[in-house]
This record gives structure tokens, C-alpha cells and sequence, in this order.
């Protein structure tokens, strides 16, 4: 491999197309109906994520944004210098810049994500920005187990795993301690990981955050439907369904839903789904967890607690954990 080149191509091991019908068909014939939230980032709706980090209801985004920016030294040094840094779904590439900054010598940036044009434009982007550092994108659903492109010769001191955004709370616990262990796994023992997770708030905050008042996140919502219309050939009307968020605080958990405002059937080749007025399509959770529950998850996967962050407001947390080695 030619380390002069220090942008490499992408792997790709997105999903196909029939998998994604098979998601859809499965999810659509449950009970309740539901979508996986991964399908949510098509290119528009990685374009429509980027719009709602910048609405002033989405507080997540600058919260973990400035809690990076005073803490980057302190990861920094916990990273080690020359270590080969994994970022998983890592969209638009804004967080890592912070911390790439912060290292000393890291030696390569692997940015993993199921969105690939928005992948490759990122890792562009991050290429310019940082000439010397070998990137190699993987467009790869990461909850299913893919090998690292460490090119061979290459020998990182520490291998770090980077997942902002509060991502984690997209899966359940139990895919949370799941998909913690595979990247335990994936990672190697010593190894780093720096997770971004959201705190429990006031449910107006949490509210107001999933539902904001330009309608970005609505958008974002729906643009879930058009994807599927579009690559799967499914004939949803968008102006019947309608974005809600709920807070479901038997699970402290938000969650996003496409509700059909009348009885409908939607055809999808040659299966057809009907639904009740009112009922709902269930796309996307966002667990929120307390400092302690979240360290409890992560010591479920095997996982040492080293180090967390919060904001001086307490809405959100950056956690550092270690493979045990
Ligand atoms: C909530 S956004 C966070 C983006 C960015 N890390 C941040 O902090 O702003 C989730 C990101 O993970 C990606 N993603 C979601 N599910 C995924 C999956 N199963 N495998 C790989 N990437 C996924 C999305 O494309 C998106 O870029």
C-alpha cells in the first residue's frame, strides 16, 4: 500500500438493495410497525442530519462539540501518540478534526459509515485538512462484523474507537452491549473508546430537540418514506403520515414515528401494508442514559470505565473506556 497516498478508496460493504426491502418487509409486517433507523441516512438524509446539528433546539451537537474542544488534550493523552484512530458513524467528519488535532502523530483515521457518497465527501474533506494522515473509509453497517483496512506493516501503538453523536442510544441496551463487545473485539485488547452518550433532561428539552420548529427533523423523518418509494419501488404518500416524537420515559428513551393521518394501504411490489388511522411507524429510539447506567453498560461488554466528561448543564457525557488488556 502506498502510504504517499494518504486518502485511500473506500471499502465498500454498504448494504444492498435486498436487504434493505427485507428490513422494510419485516419491519412493515410486525406489530407494531417499525423501520430500522440506519435506512434514515440516504445522501438527503445525512444532508437533513447536518441541517438539524445547526437548529438551535438540537443542543446535543454544540454541547458535545464544546465539551470535545476542552477535553480533546485530556483524550489525547489517554489516545497516546501514533494511534490509529476508528470512528464509527462518523457523518460529516466535524467532531474528529477536534481530536485529530489534539493527537500527537496519529497514525491513521478509518471513518466507518453507512451513508457513502456523504462518507467519501467527508473523508475528501478531512484529506485536505489533514495531508499527512492515511484515511480509509469503510461504508459498512456497522453493527454487522467487518475486518479493519490497517494496511499491512502498519503497527499502531493504540487502536482508538470513536463514537460521537450520542449514536449509542440509537440501539437498545441490548444491541448497545452487543455492538460495544463487537467493537471490543474488533478494536483489540488496551484499546480506547471514547463514547459520546445524551443524559436524561427535561422531556420539553427532549421534545423540542426531536421536533423542531423549522420542521428539519420531520423532514428528516420522512425522507425515510421517499427512500423507500424511491429504491424500492413502494408507493407511500408522504402528505398522510405525519413526524412525531414521544418521550417514553418507562424506557428513558426518545422516539421518532411516522403516524398515518387516515386508514391507508401502501403498496410495495407485491406486498401491501395496510394501516389504521392514527397508527404509527415506529423509526428511531435515542436511550438516554445517567453517568452510572452507562458505565454499567459498558463494564456488561467487557469494557473498563477509565474517565467521564460532562458539561457544565449536565446534558451530555463523553465517556472513555479501555479494553482490558
Ligand atoms: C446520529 S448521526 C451522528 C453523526 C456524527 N457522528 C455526529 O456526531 O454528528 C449517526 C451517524 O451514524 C451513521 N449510521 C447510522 N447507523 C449506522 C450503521 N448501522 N452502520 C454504520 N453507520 C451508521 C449515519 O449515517 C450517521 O452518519
Amino acid at each position: 500500500m502506498n502510504l504517499a497516498q494518504p486518502l485511500h478508496e473506500l471499502t465498500d460493504l454498504s448494504p444492498g438493495l435486498a436487504e434493505f426491502r427485507q428490513a422494510v418487509v419485516a419491519g412493515l409486517s410486525a406489530s407494531p410497525k417499525t423501520l430500522p433507523c440506519k435506512f434514515l441516512y440516504d445522501v438527503e438524509g445525512s444532508r437533513l442530519f447536518d441541517r438539524i446539528c445547526e437548529l438551535p433546539e438540537y443542543y446535543p451537537t454544540r454541547t458535545e462539540l464544546a465539551l470535545l474542544r476542552a477535553r480533546a488534550g485530556e483524550i489525547a493523552a489517554l489516545a497516546g501518540s501514533g494511534a490509529a484512530l476508528v470512528e464509527f458513524g462518523s457523518g460529516a467528519g466535524v467532531k474528529i478534526r477536534l481530536l485529530l488535532a489534539a493527537l500527537r502523530d496519529p497514525a491513521l483515521y478509518v471513518p466507518v459509515d453507512i451513508s457513502r457518497e456523504h462518507l467519501a465527501a467527508a473523508a475528501r474533506g478531512l484529506a485536505q485538512d489533514f495531508p499527512e494522515l492515511p484515511i480509509l473509509p469503510v461504508c459498512a453497517d456497522y453493527t454487522a462484523p467487518f475486518a479493519l483496512p490497517v494496511p499491512p506493516g502498519m503497527a499502531p501503538r493504540r487502536r482508538v474507537g470513536f463514537f460521537p453523536g450520542s449514536t449509542i442510544g440509537n440501539f437498545t441496551p441490548e444491541e448497545a452491549t452487543a455492538f460495544l463487545r463487537v467493537t471490543a473485539r474488533l478494536l483489540g485488547p488496551g484499546s480506547l473508546m471514547i463514547v459520546g452518550a445524551d443524559l436524561p433532561k427535561d422531556p420539553a428539552v427532549l421534545l423540542a430537540a426531536y421536533d423542531d420548529a423549522a420542521g428539519v427533523t420531520a423532514a428528516f423523518n420522512l425522507n425515510l418514506l421517499r427512500r423507500i418509494n424511491r429504491e424500492l419501488g413502494a408507493g407511500f404518500d408522504l402528505s398522510a403520515f405525519r413526524h412525531e416524537a414521544r418521550w417514553n420515559a418507562a424506557e428513558s428513551r426518545m422516539e421518532m414515528h411516522l403516524v398515518s393521518r387516515r386508514a391507508q394501504v401502501v403498496p410495495l411490489g407485491e406486498a401491501s401494508f395496510r394501516l389504521a388511522a392514527g397508527e404509527s411507524i415506529h423509526t428511531e429510539n435515542s436511550y438516554k442514559y445517567g453517568i452510572e447506567a452507562f458505565i454499567r453498560l459498558g463494564e456488561s461488554a467487557g469494557y473498563r470505565a477509565l474517565k467521564v466528561w460532562t458539561d457544565p448543564a449536565g446534558l451530555f457525557s463523553i465517556h472513555a473506556l479501555e479494553v482490558p488488556g
